[in-house]
């Protein structure tokens, strides 16, 4: 599509957090790792940024993360072992993510929250808009994947684009939850975001799951933003400032997505994964 904004050339995955809901199988593998199927939640996510046309990958790791940069790398020993033998298609998928992205790696040396893991991130983006996926959010967009969606939708726009869906009300106080005006089907002009709000004082049930699209002032607004809930530098509180001056859209996308951060969303996954490689 012909857009008078920048092109979104780069994709942003935070994965420096320490996964503890999932201990003790996070205590030395990164919770990104974690396969539904054969596939980690990290790949998943790249091939979501690959269907947006994303191929600079930026990845913010932290201590004991180094299984992240071996899969996104090309295994001598292992792609000698098969070659030429029926497994070796086993391979394929990944290896023509190698091809087709580039990767680069930074650590957040602290883990300050995912505000912060952003920030920890501008010195792989610059002064670019850029895209976000959180791994563990893993979503099917089916035909067009969701990311995919939100560029579209930031084309139009030109301004920061989150993803959000309709949860139960008594779940707010897991999410990111907007207040807003619809301005077409399923998009809204956000005015209010609040993090993690108990249901009574949740302005809405919509709730925002891990996907963004940014500009890049965002990273300046991050470095004045002080620690929030949890004492952890919230990017909701960032994306909120960009929302004051009606420079924030959310996106009611369309797909399915499943919290696999949590043990029972991680099932779900794989069962319908499952069911669906089946069909
Ligand atoms: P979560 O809060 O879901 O991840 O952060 P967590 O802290 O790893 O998980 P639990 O709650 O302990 O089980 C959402 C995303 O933000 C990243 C995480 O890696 C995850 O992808 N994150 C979070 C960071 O990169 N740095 C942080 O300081 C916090």
């Amino acid at each position: 599509m012909n857009t008078k904004y920048p092109t979104i050339k780069k994709c942003l995955f935070p994965a420096a957090g320490y996964g503890t809901r999932f201990l003790p199988a996070t205590k030395a593998i990164p919770k990104e790792m974690l396969p539904v199927l054969t596939k980690p939640l990290l790949q998943y996510g790249v091939e979501e940024a690959l269907a947006a046309n994303i191929n600079t990958i930026a990845i913010v790791t932290g201590r004991g993360k180094r299984a992240i940069e071996d899969h996104f790398d090309i295994s001598y020993e292992l792609e000698h072992q098969i070659k030429g033998t029926s497994k070796e298609h086993y391979l394929t998928e990944i290896r023509s993510l190698i091809t087709k992205c580039t990767f680069s790696y930074t650590r957040q040396v602290e883990m300050k929250g995912l505000g912060h893991a952003i920030l920890s991130g501008e010195t792989l983006i610059g002064h670019e808009p850029f895209a976000v996926v959180l791994a563990d959010d893993l979503c099917d967009g089916n035909s067009h994947g969701v990311l995919a969606q939100m560029v579209s939708l930031y084309e139009k726009h030109g301004c920061t684009v989150v993803a959000i869906e309709e949860v139960p009300r008594e779940q707010t106080y897991k999410y990111g939850v907007i207040a807003g005006e619809e301005i077409e089907e399923g998009v809204y002009r956000v005015s209010d975001m609040v993090e993690k709000p108990d249901p009574k004082d949740a302005p809405s049930n919509l709730a925002i799951i891990g996907r963004y699209i940014l500009t890049p002032d965002i990273f300046d607004i991050i470095r004045d933003t002080k620690p929030g809930k949890g004492g952890e530098v919230q990017i909701t509180d960032a994306i909120l400032e960009q929302a004051k001056q009606g420079r924030v859209l959310a996106y009611k996308f369309k797909g399915k997505r499943f919290d696999c951060g949590s043990v029972d969303g991680f099932v779900e996954a794989t069962n319908y994964f499952y069911a669906k490689s089946e069909s």
